[in-house]
């Protein structure tokens, strides 16, 4: 067991008073000391606050003097650099699809417009389209064409484009053996061809009151492509005239075959007599140009609905 000690209590006494009084001034002067560090210490934090706040504000200035004022870096190349879109092939980013159908629909679009202002230079002459004019550009068939080919009495002009057109399919015709063709009528005259239609309508004068029902042979100067000296009558030795049975021979199926490659094509057809208002002839051929020819030549349309497929003849040129 421990035995506790009792607490020892100091009485005051003379020297204890002295004591009091010099702890009493150390004290004091403690207070004084800690007073002075403690304002001290204020005033540095004081001194450390400020230079954080004003060093913050600069730094906060330099910043937003920096967005304002340095150019963007695109602007800074020199004058001389390359350009991004002449480094970088930029048609590799793009989606390969979208190209080439844009592609396809701008050479398709290109195509189109040069068909068309092909077309566009085609004269169309029938009951609905009358022609008033007469060619200037004849030239005589008589020394073009090679002696393998007769030419009728009165059948022996065309219009040069034509005339040139022709020649080079008879030689082709030539070439692969066939001498026998007729040329049995080429440019006529309106004054003539006007004759044809008046006889005719003097036998009946009904005829060709409804051609696209009833198709004719026959029709007025301003209806007739012969006048126009685009058109042209080809029969053959065998057949040498306007009848059914010249569509069998070997001439005409040649022609039928291989006619659209000189430019020429069968103006008439069988099956068309109700848009044309002409009745099927196997030996009429018109000259259009190498590029509608092929182009009706494939599409099997006759060349009202051919130029119609264009939206032409235009208005404007139906007068
Ligand atoms: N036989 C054709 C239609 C003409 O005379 O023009
Ligand atoms: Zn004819």
């Amino acid at each position: 067991m421990s035995i506790k000690k009792p607490i020892r209590r100091s009485r005051p006494n003379s020297s204890n008073r002295s004591r009091s009084s010099y702890a009493r001034q150390r004290s004091n002067s403690v207070i004084i000391r800690r007073t002075r560090r403690h304002h001290y210490r204020r005033q540095q934090k004081k001194k450390l606050f400020t230079y954080i706040w004003v060093s913050s504000a600069i730094l906060i200035f330099c910043i937003i003097l920096a967005i304002i004022f340095i150019p963007a870096k695109e602007n800074v190349l020199p004058v001389d650099a390359p350009q991004i879109s002449s480094v970088l092939d930029t048609s590799s980013i793009e989606d390969s699809s979208v190209l080439q159908s844009s592609l396809i629909s701008s050479i398709v679009d290109e195509e189109y417009q040069r068909a068309y202002e092909t077309a566009a230079q085609i004269k169309l002459v029938n009951f609905d389209h009358p022609n008033y004019d007469d060619p200037d550009n004849l030239v005589s068939l008589d020394s073009l064409l090679s002696d393998a080919v007769t030419i009728n009495s009165g059948a022996n002009q065309l219009a040069e484009p034509a005339a040139l057109a022709l020649k080079e399919m008879f030689d082709a015709a030539e070439a692969e053996g066939i001498t026998t063709y007729i040329v049995n009528s080429a440019y006529r005259d309106r004054a003539t061809q006007q004759s044809f239609w008046d006889n005719r309508i003097a036998q009946d004068p009904s005829y060709g009151d409804d051609v696209y029902s009833n198709p004719v042979k026959t029709v007025p100067a301003t209806a007739s492509e012969h006048c126009t000296g685009l058109a042209v009558d080809i029969l053959c030795d065998s057949v040498p005239h306007g009848t059914s049975d010249y569509k069998d021979t070997q001439e005409a199926k040649w022609l039928a075959d291989n006619a659209y490659r000189f430019g020429f094509i069968l103006r008439y057809p069988d099956e068309k007599q109700s848009i044309t208002g002409v009745m099927f002839e196997p030996w009429h051929y018109r000259y259009v140009g190498k590029d509608a020819a092929a182009d009706i030549y494939a599409s099997g349309l006759c060349l009202e609905e051919y130029l119609a497929s264009f939206g032409l003849p235009e208005k404007s040129s139906l007068s």
